[in-house]
């Protein structure tokens, strides 16, 4: 593995903003965090807001400083990405971002029910023609979020994958969700706020390429679990 790779990984374990488990650690009764993000890591009453597949994590950090009383924590699988958000974290001294290494389907073992009012899943792989089960918005995934945000929270997705936004259109209906905004060309229609101003390391990518970015926020409530 790569030198700098295995130093980020070091690295990551310093950051007291950075957490991650294995399996065996958590399986049975989950992580020591569960259900305490609030009264042991933030120490604050502000929402909890959760991004997933979240990368070099530009948008739980753009976030955080925008709205500096709720509490952003990034997730991806990737460490070596998730380095440079935490980096970031330590670097400008926030108080109210974090970070967790882990499997997105592993996640009710972080946050206990109801603990989480919102998810951002912010270009995740589309997961292309028959891996549907494997899409982030899939009611599989969906179902497994659903065991700890809120009644009545929210899930974002903003995508440059036409296929992937068709498909959680699709289930949104077949599943009878309901859709709290929907923008079918973000930069083609919003000029001002952080959908438009907070951009991710591949929003940015694909947007030099010209493709069009698309996102819909949706309630899960009547997804059966
Ligand atoms: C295309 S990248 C997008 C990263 C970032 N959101 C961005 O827009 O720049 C998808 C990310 O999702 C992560 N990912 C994919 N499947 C995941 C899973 N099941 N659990 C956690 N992270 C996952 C990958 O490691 C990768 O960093």
């Amino acid at each position: 593995m790569a030198k700098k790779k295995l130093q980020h990984f070091a690295e990551n374990k310093t950051f007291p903003h950075y957490f991650e488990s294995t399996f065996a650690q958590i399986s049975e009764s989950g992580s020591n965090m569960r259900g305490n993000w609030k009264s042991l890591f933030f120490a604050n009453s502000g929402k909890l807001i959760v991004e997933i597949g979240c990368g070099k994590g530009e948008y739980t950090i753009g976030q955080a400083k925008r709205f500096g009383n709720n509490n952003f924590i990034g997730v991806d699988i990737k460490g070596a990405r998730i380095w440079r958000g935490a980096k970031t974290i330590e670097e400008e001294g926030m108080k109210n971002a974090a970070f967790i290494r882990s499997q997105a389907g592993l996640l009710h073992l972080w946050f206990a029910e109801s603990e989480v009012d919102e998810i951002w899943i912010t270009f995740p792989d589309p997961q292309p023609g028959s891996r549907k089960n494997k899409r982030l918005t899939s009611p599989r995934y969906l179902s497994m979020f659903k065991k700890f945000l809120k009644p009545e929270g929210i899930v974002h997705l903003k995508t440059d994958s036409s296929e992937l936004f068709d498909y959680t259109i699709e289930m949104i209906g077949e599943n009878n969700l309901r859709v709290v905004e929907r923008v079918d060309d973000i930069y083609g229609t919003i000029t001002e706020g952080p959908l438009c101003e907070i951009r991710t390391f591949y929003e940015s990518m694909w947007l030099a390429e010209g493709k069009t970015i698309m996102y819909v926020a949706f309630q899960i409530d009547n997804l059966l679990q």
